[in-house]
């Protein structure tokens, strides 16, 4: 099997803390994967160490290339995407402005703007109704989907999403993983997803991770992580 990124002995240090103590996961082609754990556990911290977003030891490969520690913007370029924690929506530019900063650094991705733009709008019709809108008036659920979208206008290869279902209502929720699984399918975007809903995550991934406090504690398929016991205990509050 292909594999899309494989992350081994990947570390950072912020000062004397580190938030990563040497991590080795993979994603496979095609895939979703989840990485799951707690407030701190280092989730956004591994995907910022990928994406260039922060400085790591250990090494990364994407696409058969090493990529540590070169800069967001060649990775862009190469379509790895990542789609920040809080969203990182524009909130005083419209939603189509948004959009159009999506292929910003994806030279590839330029010519197909409208043609993904009109996919865009088939996975997410609120953001057709609302292109004028000013994104700091759209509700938490739609921000989160414009930034989803955005990402998906500079056709990512692998996608990384940092918490999508954070603050969300429960139906909304039920929406963005829906549309999770759709980019996967449909597109053919392999995933690398951060959540602490594991709940939802492990439903929706082929393999995942759980994390903690920068170190794997476990790893398995969706279906298994949900059937063990500690996971059950500690990350569904199943007793
Ligand atoms: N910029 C930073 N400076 C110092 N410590 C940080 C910084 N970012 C994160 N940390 C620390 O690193 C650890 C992991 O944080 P983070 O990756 O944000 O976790 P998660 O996304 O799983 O909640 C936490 O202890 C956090 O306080
Ligand atoms: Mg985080």
């Amino acid at each position: 099997m292909e594999t899309t990124l494989n992350v081994e002995g990947l570390q950072v240090n912020y000062g004397n803390v580190q938030a990563l103590k040497g991590i080795s996961f993979k994603v496979p082609k095609g895939k979703i994967v989840s990485l799951i754990g707690a407030n701190g556990a280092g989730k956004t911290t591994t995907l910022k160490a990928i994406s260039g977003n922060c400085k790591s030891a250990g090494v990364v490969v994407f696409n058969n290339h090493p990529i540590t520690n070169k800069e967001s913007f060649q990775l862009v370029a190469e379509g790895l995407i990542h789609c920040p924690e809080g969203r990182g929506v524009f909130p005083n530019l419209t939603v189509m402005e948004n959009l159009q900063l999506g292929i910003v650094g994806r030279h590839s991705a330029k010519a197909n703007f409208n043609k993904n733009l009109e996919e865009c709008f088939v996975l997410f019709p609120r953001l057709k109704e609302r292109i004028n809108q000013i994104a700091g008036t759209l509700s938490g659920g739609e921000q989160q989907m414009l930034a989803i979208a955005r990402a998906l206008i500079g056709e990512p290869e692998l996608l990384l999403l940092d918490e999508p279902s954070l603050g969300l209502a429960p139906l909304v929720v039920k929406l963005i993983f829906e549309i999770i699984v759709r980019i996967n399918k449909d597109k053919g975007v392999t995933v690398l997803l951060v959540e602490q809903n594991a709940k939802q995550a492990l439903k929706i991934s082929n393999y995942a991770y759980v994390l903690e406090t920068g170190k794997i504690l476990l790893e398995g398929t969706g279906a298994d992580l949900l059937n063990n016991d500690d996971v059950k205990k500690i990350y569904l509050g199943e007793h």
